[in-house]
């Protein structure tokens, strides 16, 4: 199966960095690669992750479906990954994969996501020498696709959890399918917890330092990231951990990824191509399905080598 992302910019700046020849009008389009013979593009819309949130609904939906359509009618493709926000903007991408004119196959790209999130977080906590069961988490967004499968997860292995939305009604389906200690709260109660999972569709930084304990160690899959990296600096005590990246096998040049890493979303469909498994992946995450993702990335190496913080390695400091 020929696969496509479709991501969008962070911010204004971001089109700058891409060559021209990679435009295609209100699209930008690599150079088609080739992984393991199986072939496909990193695509994105020239709107911000602001403009994704604050544009109307529809508008930003008819965006990415003609993407879509772009992708399947011009570019062969198969199977599109619906990144960032993309996922956030379509009801977990069940929106896209209900639309007549789009004949392929959906994935948000979010299970082999949480899986590496929920890796980051127990590696986290090894690196720096402390056990879940004495721990309590945060987890920011945990009624969203990712936050369901990285509560799921996670939960039962912690002291304590504080399952953090928006909205009150959204967490009761969660708080039955949960084992473990915790509570939920539409509070940004973040600075009570130990460790920080954000997973929100909040298009900008969210943590600022009075949300962050002493120490705190935040694993942020956001993208746009939760955590700046402006925060880091002014508080050196906290650990900030990229929570969607993983190391790729292959050279795949998108401006702005550190060398040899991309998000664990990309890694998914590229997997699922070569698999040539043919059905979507949308809405909310099975479990068995992202297991499976966890074989694969084993399988093709694809897999969170090292804890990384903006790209960087990670270093003990004593
Ligand atoms: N690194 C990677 O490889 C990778 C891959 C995929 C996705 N991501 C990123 O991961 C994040 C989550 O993605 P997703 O697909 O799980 O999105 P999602 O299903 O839309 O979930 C996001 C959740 O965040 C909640 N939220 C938004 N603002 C909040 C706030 N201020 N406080 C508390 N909760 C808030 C939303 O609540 P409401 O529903 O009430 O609005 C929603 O439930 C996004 O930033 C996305 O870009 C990263």
């Amino acid at each position: 199966m020929k696969f496509a992302t479709i991501g969008h910019f962070l911010n204004e700046t971001d089109i700058e960095q891409f060559p021209e020849s990679w435009i295609h009008g209100n699209l930008i389009v690599s150079p088609e690669l080739n992984v393991h013979g199986t072939k496909g593009y990193i695509t994105g819309l020239t709107l911000t992750a602001r403009q994704m949130m604050v544009l109307p609904r529809e508008d930003v939906r008819r965006h990415i479906l003609d993407a879509a359509l772009f992708l399947q009618n011009e570019f062969g493709v198969d199977i599109i990954q619906l990144g960032a926000l993309t996922t956030s903007v379509t009801d977990g991408g069940v929106w896209v994969a209900k639309q007549k004119g789009y004949k392929g196959y959906v994935n948000h790209g979010d299970s082999y996501t949480a899986a590496v999130t929920s890796q980051a977080v127990l590696k986290g906590l090894q690196f720096f020498d402390k056990k879940p069961s004495d721990q309590i988490i945060a987890i920011v967004g945990a009624y969203g696709i990712i936050g369901e499968a990285v509560s799921k997860i996670l939960v039962p292995q912690f002291h304590h959890a504080i399952l953090i939305g928006r909205r009150k009604e959204k967490f009761k389906a969660l708080e039955k399918s949960i084992d473990g200690d915790f509570e939920t709260t539409v509070e940004l109660k973040t600075k009570e917890a130990d460790v920080i999972v954000t997973a929100t569709s909040h298009p900008e930084a969210l943590l600022q330092s009075e949300h962050l304990a002493k120490e705190a160690i935040i694993v942020d899959v956001s993208q746009p990231p939760n955590l700046s990296y402006d925060m880091c600096k002014q508080r050196p005590d906290i650990h900030r951990i990229d929570g969607g990246l993983v190391d790729f096998p292959v050279d795949i040049v998108i401006p702005g990824m550190p060398p040899g890493k991309n998000f664990a979303c990309i890694a998914e469909v590229i997997m699922q191509a070569i698999e040539n498994e043919q059905t979507n992946h949308v809405g909310s995450i099975d479990l068995n399905h992202l297991r499976k993702t966890e074989k694969w990335a084993e399988k093709y190496k694809f897999i969170l080598k090292e804890l990384t913080n903006f790209g960087q390695t990670i270093k003990k400091t004593t």
